[in-house]
């Protein structure tokens, strides 16, 4: 996934280009590059570098780049290393044309091998370097035409962008990654989302896949891929992208960690009817209409869809499973019009989800969105949208809005259990009032953050991590351990606590720690056991477990205390310290916290 910018018109479109990269840099920061054109006629100036945007900008303020119309990138490499060469844009050999894509183009190869057979010399290793050169074939005068005939050769999915100093037009294209057109006035833009355009415009169209549009003085025109005009809505876009500083903190991630309990609140508010017996989401659900909900995401937020789908079968006695969705996508499941799919997101860019989402709604399904960005792609493609009021998340690896997802799916399993009749006013009340009083355990659990950074090196300096949950807290383990992959980079593994014994135990060693959540009072006696096979092979064991459990010190090595919340409302309390291990590692470990490598915000190529 990739973050694209362009602009035409009056203001200096390098600096434009550059705001606007900078808020899309979320969308993959492993190297970024700018082209302009200032004369018709005369060769695109250029530059782009490995690394961060920052690293762009220095090489920008030492060679300033002028002209009217500018395309601009910041990449999450898929083909060929992250270096000034793949770096984008691609520009032709003559310095007359360039050209940023965001997506995968699946059949470069051959196309490749045949551009190379006619001549055409290839400088990068990437994928999205074929289309330009097929642009060059196709070239004689009219640059959408050229792009048209380009594209009818490609297969994959694409934002592409291009410009030509003959022509002193932008034109584009999008297929499955998201392209905004911005309008002002006798200028326009083109971004990969609407928070790029915000400082300039609110005046915005959302491409849809096949158009093609062409920026140029005489404004914006919107064709199909074989040329017939098409009509797309301009909107306004009537919210403001919240900018998010560190406030003081060392990592946007520790800051997020920390809003968490404000986060909830802001989930909660205005969701719980007055007498605290039910939830209210303005949601017209007839769960009798619904005989299975399946819950996809990807990542973090399938975690927490694995909590959600738990809770809804528990709760509202509807069969409800998780599924990951760039695997849901092409199993040919078996979903129709009493499906309900709920789809998972922070961004609402994931493409996999994306994707898992239409598949859904092509078999008829009912969709509903639970998701954090408003304007994504996601909140437009589904029935209803339940959104996460988490704010902007900036830390790569997700924390608040992991738990305002918690929160959302815990409010939609009570509201689904009542619906049906199945979940009773004695429960729904506690689990409503331990809802309401759970940003004041989040915030005692914030405060064992000095306990955890001793235990840290534990696991900064393990070879290896193995996390283990019980029923609702099995998605915690797996969120637990990506956590510690992601930022700190030491592998970790999760497991349902009873599978220990079918294999994995054969990994225990001293430097092979474990994380056990042992708040599960019912099944207590089950984790002891576990527990005690572990340190019996001397498996060093931290446990996460409820406060006034006075026997857990004999079955642990180290214990780190939450407050004892409801187990169904235990995966938001117990996460709190394995969030904190992993950024207590990752610091540790002199890691870039925020932005890991390799990783991006947003996934959106598949
Ligand atoms: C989580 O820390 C990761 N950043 C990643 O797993 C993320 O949750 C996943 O890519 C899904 O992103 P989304 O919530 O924006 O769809």
């Amino acid at each position: 996934m990739c973050g694209i910018v362009a602009y035409l018109g009056g203001r200096p479109a390098a600096s434009v280009v550059m705001e606007g990269l900078r808020r899309v840099a979320y969308r993959g920061y492993d190297s970024a590059g700018v082209a302009v054109a200032s004369e018709a006629g005369a060769p695109l100036e250029w530059l782009k570098r490995a690394g961060k945007i920052s690293v762009l900008e220095e090489a920008l303020e030492r060679t300033p780049l002028a002209g009217y119309l500018a395309l601009g990138h910041t990449r999450w490499a898929t083909h060929g290393r992250p270096d000034d060469v793949n770096a984008h844009p691609h520009v032709s050999e003559d310095g007359r044309l360039a050209l940023v894509h965001n997506g995968i183009i699946e059949n470069y190869l051959p196309l490749r091998e045949r551009l190379r057979a006619s001549g055409h010399h290839f400088r990068s290793q990437t994928d999205s370097e074929v289309v330009l050169h097929l642009i060059e074939e196709a070239f004689q005068g009219d640059l959408a035409a050229a792009l048209r005939a380009a594209l009818a050769q490609v297969r994959g999915s694409y934002a592409v962008v291009v410009a030509h100093t003959d022509s002193a037009e932008v034109v584009a294209a999008r297929h499955t990654s998201p392209l905004v057109v911005g309008h002002g006035d006798g200028e326009q833009w083109l971004a990969s989302d609407v928070t790029a355009l915000l400082p300039f415009t609110r005046h915005v169209t959302h491409l849809q896949d096949g158009d093609v549009v062409v920026l140029g003085r005489g404004g914006v025109r919107l064709t199909d891929l074989q040329g017939r005009e098409v009509e797309r809505p301009r909107e306004l876009v009537d919210w403001d992208a919240e900018t998010a500083e560190k406030d003081g903190y060392e990592h946007f991630m520790l800051k997020e960690i920390a809003e968490q309990p404000s986060v909830v609140r802001r989930a909660l508010a205005g969701r719980i009817t007055d007498d605290a017996s039910d939830a209210e989401l303005g949601l017209s659900l007839e769960p009798h209409a619904i005989d299975r909900v399946i819950v996809t995401a990807a990542g973090t937020a399938s975690y927490a869809g694995g909590v959600g789908a738990a809770l809804i079968e528990s709760l509202a006695r509807v069969p409800a499973s998780v599924e990951v969705a760039s695997e849901m996508r092409y199993r040919d499941p078996v979903i129709d019009a009493r499906t309900l799919v709920i789809a998972v997101s922070q961004s609402g860019e994931t493409v996999d989800t994306l994707a898992a989402t239409r598949e859904a709604r092509r078999r008829g399904a009912r969709t509903l969105a639970v998701l954090n960005v408003k304007g994504s792609t996601l909140s437009r493609e589904v029935d209803d949208v339940l959104y996460l009021r988490a704010g902007p998340e900036v830390g790569v690896a997700s924390t608040k809005a992991y738990m305002a997802m918690l929160t959302v799916l815990t409010l939609l399993a009570i509201r689904m259990g009542r619906a049906t009749g199945s979940l009773d006013d004695t429960l729904a009340k506690r689990l409503l009032d331990g809802l309401v009083a759970l940003p004041q355990a989040l915030e005692s659990a914030l405060a064992s953050r000095e306990r955890i950074r001793d235990l840290a090196p534990h696991l900064a300096g393990a070879r290896s991590a193995l996390y283990l949950g019980r029923g609702v807290n099995v998605s915690t383990a797996f969120e637990g351990a990506l956590k510690l992959k992601e930022i700190s980079y030491v592998h970790a593994e999760a497991y349902p606590m009873g599978e220990m014994k079918h294999g994995p135990i054969a990994l225990i060693e001293p430097d092979v720690p474990v994380v056990a959540i042992a708040t599960d009072a019912e099944r207590y006696d089950k984790t002891t056991s576990s527990l005690q096979e572990l340190r019996a092979r001397d498996g060093f064991v931290i446990a996460i477990a409820s406060e006034g459990d006075d026997e857990i010190e004999a079955h642990a090595s180290e214990v780190v205390f939450v407050p004892r919340v409801d187990e169904l409302l235990s995966p938001m309390v117990n996460v709190v310290p394995l969030q904190l291990l992993a950024y207590e590692s990752a610091v540790a470990l002199g890691r870039d916290v925020d932005q890991p490598r390799n990783l991006a915000k947003s996934v959106t190529v598949e």
